[in-house]
């Protein structure tokens, strides 16, 4: 699969990583084309290529990888004709310069202001909890960390999971795009824990129960499991 990143910070950067280690061909944007190429030569993978943004969103998947604060819809907006009919995989968490809080009201999140400011691409919101540090070292001991999916598109869902296979998480269907105003907010709450206890930023959540095991339907009916 063809996937083009937004942004070429702490997420992008592994995300891009992540993706071509899988396989997939990757365009990894940035504002400025000469980051772009330095830092897709330091990652070593030749299905990793350098482009601008309007580049990286020609492939069929795209991915910003940038904070709303920054001025994310700024950005999204004269691509919305590219975006169109692709799958947007959303990961914003709406955070404010210090962190301490979100920048969107209670009754909205990330996603869901996204697809509303592109009605004509399939959002999946997902990795919203996974925090940075997770990805350069992502089992903790034997267990996989989980990466809520929220979507109301069911075959741009579909899409995801198979974009995903094979990458050390375990994917949970979390329900429709609204849910999305919870997942975000467990973000802003683990990152206030994980600095009080001292873990900070290795940290993600696991959903526990022991009658559920990987690759089998359960009583939670739409979880889904890749590992
Ligand atoms: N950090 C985490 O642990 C984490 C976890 C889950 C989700 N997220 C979400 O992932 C997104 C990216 O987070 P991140 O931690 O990777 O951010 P970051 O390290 O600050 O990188 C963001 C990237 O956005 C691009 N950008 C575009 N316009 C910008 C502007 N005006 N100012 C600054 N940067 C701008 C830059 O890439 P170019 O210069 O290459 O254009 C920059 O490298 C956010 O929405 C965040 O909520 C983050």
């Amino acid at each position: 699969m063809q996937i083009g990143i937004l942004g070429t910070g702490r997420m992008g950067v592994r995300l891009a990583a992540m993706f071509a280690d899988r396989g997939h061909a990757v365009v990894l944007g940035s504002r400025d084309l000469s980051r772009a190429e330095r830092i897709a030569s330091g990652l070593r993978r030749a299905n990793i290529k350098a482009g601008s943004y309007e580049h990286a969103t020609n492939a069929p998947i795209v991915l910003p990888a940038m904070f709303i604060r920054d001025g994310l819809f700024d950005q999204l907006d004269p691509l919305r004709p590219a975006l169109r009919g692709k799958l947007l995989i959303d990961i914003t968490n709406p955070f404010n310069d210090d962190y301490s809080d979100f920048i969107l009201p209670w009754d909205t999140s990330g996603a869901e202001q996204i697809q509303a400011r592109l009605p004509e691409t399939r959002v999946v919101g997902a990795f919203k909890n996974v925090w940075w540090e997770v990805f350069d070292a992502p089992r903790f001991g034997d267990t996989l960390s989980d990466v809520f999916v929220v979507g109301d598109d069911a075959g741009a869902k579909q899409i995801f999971l198979e974009l995903t296979q094979g990458t050390p998480f375990r994917y949970i269907d979390a329900g429709s795009l609204k849910n999305a105003r919870t997942i975000e907010r467990m973000t802003l709450l683990s990152g206030e824990m994980g600095q009080r206890y001292g873990f900070f930023p290795r940290m993600n959540y696991k959903l526990l129960g022991d009658q559920w095991r990987p690759g089998s339907a359960d009583a939670i009916g739409s979880l889904i499991a890749r590992t």
